[in-house]
């Protein structure tokens, strides 16, 4: 019906007008194709804590640096961390709103980075919310969505060594350590177990966990040695975008069920290291590089 109506609103000395104009600017008489403009969109979740978002702008004013001057901005997918942002005078769109602007603005050819750690239904959100805008009426011609950090085994290797390269230089071998994630249903929670196979073949004492999937806390406190009344450091870590919430919280929180409090009361010392992913430069690395295979998947050149 829309469709419809949107041809029938078209009417015939605009396409008399548009197709001379299309005929005069090409001297062998065949309508000349635009050049493809290009934009870039980063998609995040978002986070309502201030220090996360600094982290954020970081990010987002690094890849302004480095596709300039195609433009980049920000769409989130969160409804509270934009309720949030808005109240502080931030402009936080939408991932929708974002892409439409640009649609709007001309733009035909847009890359959408995720800014997600696994497949997660996150990321098929974005997915779908991105490639629903593909090939609308006067809209974009091509939406293409670089991967989240890991979407294949070789990403998730290359994410093993970008964690061990990024690790405190005060952690001693033997220490464990172990990467916090979100934990997803599905599909994308195949990505944990994978992640923790890469990491563990490096060292064996670097674990991946949970905050609410699999592996659990119990999973990964039956695979990490007793302290034996010892004193054994363990190291915390998030393996998540942003350090908010979940990070605060469920990691490092107060509560007697955070992981910091539960490994703590079992005789472990906890070493904190809040830095989550996106503040870690070989890390941040590796996103880039999904974004770069994305563009040259919709034919960028860097200017
Ligand atoms: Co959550």
């Amino acid at each position: 019906m829309q469709k419809r109506l949107l041809t029938a609103s078209l009417c015939l000395s605009c396409l008399v007008l548009f197709s001379f104009t299309a005929l005069a600017g090409s001297p062998t008489g065949q309508a000349r194709s635009k050049a493809p403009s290009f934009a870039i969109v980063l998609a995040s979740f978002g986070s309502t804590d201030a220090e996360a978002q600094k982290v954020q702008d970081a990010f987002l004013q690094a890849a302004r640096e480095r596709y300039a001057p195609t433009p980049v901005y920000m769409g989130f997918t969160a409804r509270i961390v934009m309720k949030k942002l808005q109240e502080q005078g931030k402009d936080a769109p939408s991932l929708f709103r974002i892409l439409a602007e640009l649609g709007d603005q001309g733009y035909d050819h847009i890359a959408v980075q995720s800014m997600q750690v696994i497949t997660g239904a996150e990321f098929e959100g974005v997915k779908q919310i991105a490639t629903a805008q593909e090939g609308l009426p006067k809209g974009f011609k091509r939406v293409v969505v670089g991967d989240p950090l890991v979407a294949s085994n070789e990403q998730a290797a290359e994410l093993a060594h970008a964690l061990i390269a990024s690790l405190p230089k005060e952690r001693k071998s033997g220490e464990p350590v172990i990467f916090i994630g979100h934990g997803a249903e599905g599909r994308g929670g195949l990505s944990y177990p994978a992640l923790n196979w890469h990491l563990q073949i490096l060292d064996p004492m670097l674990f991946i966990s949970t905050v609410e999937g699999a592996p659990s806390m119990d999973d990964t406190l039956i695979a990490l040695p007793a302290p034996e009344g010892k004193k054994l450091r363990v190291w915390l870590a998030p393996l998540l975008a942003l350090a908010g919430e979940h990070a605060r919280n469920d990691i490092f929180g107060a509560d007697p069920d955070s992981w910091k409090s539960m490994l703590t009361a079992k005789g472990y010392e906890c070493m904190n290291i809040e830095k989550a992913l996106l503040s870690l430069p070989a890390v941040r690395e590796l996103w880039f590089a999904h974004l770069d295979e994305a563009l040259l998947s919709l034919g960028y050149e860097k200017k």
